[in-house]
């Protein structure tokens, strides 16, 4: 009878028997796979094992601060924090092509994590949070690429590590269940899906502070209301996007001409297709009212009430 407990001793026994007294290095995203690795190993080998935790400045508001208390502050893992905001805000002024700025993003990535990498010596070992989906679809080939995904599986392909890989036997939910196990809190293991280039496909076209501003904000908004009315794990994913375009808008007896922001909710099983998600009128007029009170620059909030196909889940 296969148990999460025995799979935990068994990857724990493992992993010691394999590093010995050497090290690894663990790429860490923020997101569940590399957090629940990152426990497991510190479980199994302690100090031996580094973290890199890239910051590039287009995490969720307050998400490096939760990885940074949770990881390093309750379970005590060792991590390298890179604040590498302005490297990635330089690298994308002016772009504004999907695709060119999704593989700036994952291009920048994996530079700065080689830079860091390369100032720690003697490591012997990567750890990846490879699951066994990425197995599987790594041996397909899909005809056509609608999105070139980035995450921080795909990483230093130049680098000479022996990798250690103890999820790639588990599925999503799985994961959730050895995260729990392991002591991890709820919140941090039943999170919603989010991208690796993260909120810079959410500010579409160029991405500037400001605009990463009012997507931070809003999607914060967002977060709290979503949760306040206990539907955070009924639907797949919900966020804020950032169109670019402005409109006319009124405000006291003034003129407004301001941001639009777009809501995305939708309920999935998989994330291959989606529906929109039916939130109540009331729930969303709440979130408007706070959306346009509270985030400077914003005049008009809309609901996106298009499937997947033949809308993808982000607009980017
Ligand atoms: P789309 O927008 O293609 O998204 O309908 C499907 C799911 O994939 C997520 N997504 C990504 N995940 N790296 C990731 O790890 C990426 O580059 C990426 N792009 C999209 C998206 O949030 C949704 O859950």
């Amino acid at each position: 009878n296969w148990s999460m407990s025995d799979f935990i001793d068994a990857q724990i026994a493992q992993i010691r028997e394999t590093v010995g007294d050497r090290k690894v290095l663990l790429g860490l995203s923020g997101g569940v796979d590399s957090s629940v690795v990152g426990v497991l190993l510190h479980k199994a080998i302690g100090d031996q094992l580094t973290s890199i935790f890239v910051d590039h400045g287009l995490l969720r508001k307050g998400e490096a601060d939760q990885v940074m208390a949770s990881l390093e502050g309750k379970f005590g893992l060792n991590i390298v924090k890179v604040d590498a905001q302005k490297r990635f805000l330089d690298k994308l002024a002016g772009i504004s092509e999907p695709e060119q700025k999704r593989k700036i993003i994952g291009n920048e990535f994996i530079q700065v994590f080689n830079d860091e990498a390369q100032k720690l010596d003697g490591i012997d070992f990567l750890a990846q949070g490879t699951l066994y989906t990425d197995v599987i679809e790594s041996g397909t080939s899909t005809a056509q690429t609608i999105k070139s995904h980035h995450n921080v599986g795909g990483l230093p392909e130049d680098m000479h590590f022996q990798l250690i890989e103890p999820l790639r036997t588990l599925f999503k939910d799985e994961v959730r269940e050895l995260g729990e196990k392991l002591g991890m809190p709820h919140d941090l293991v039943w999170r919603q899906p989010f991208p690796g280039p993260g909120l810079g496909i959410r500010v579409l076209g160029a991405v500037t502070e400001d605009k990463l501003q009012i997507v931070r904000d809003s999607d914060y908004i967002l977060r709290e209301e979503i949760k306040n009315a206990g539907l955070e794990e009924t639907i797949w994913q919900y966020f804020t996007v950032l169109p670019g375009m402005r409109s006319v808008g009124v405000m006291g007896d003034g003129r407004t001409y301001d941001y639009t922001v777009g809501i995305r909710a939708v309920t999935s099983i998989d994330g291959m297709t989606a529906d929109f998600a039916e939130i109540p009128w009331k729930i969303l007029a709440k979130i408007s009212t706070r959306i346009t009170n509270e985030v400077d620059h914003v005049n008009r909030v809309v609901y996106d009430i298009t499937s997947k196909p033949p809308a993808t889940i982000e607009w980017e």
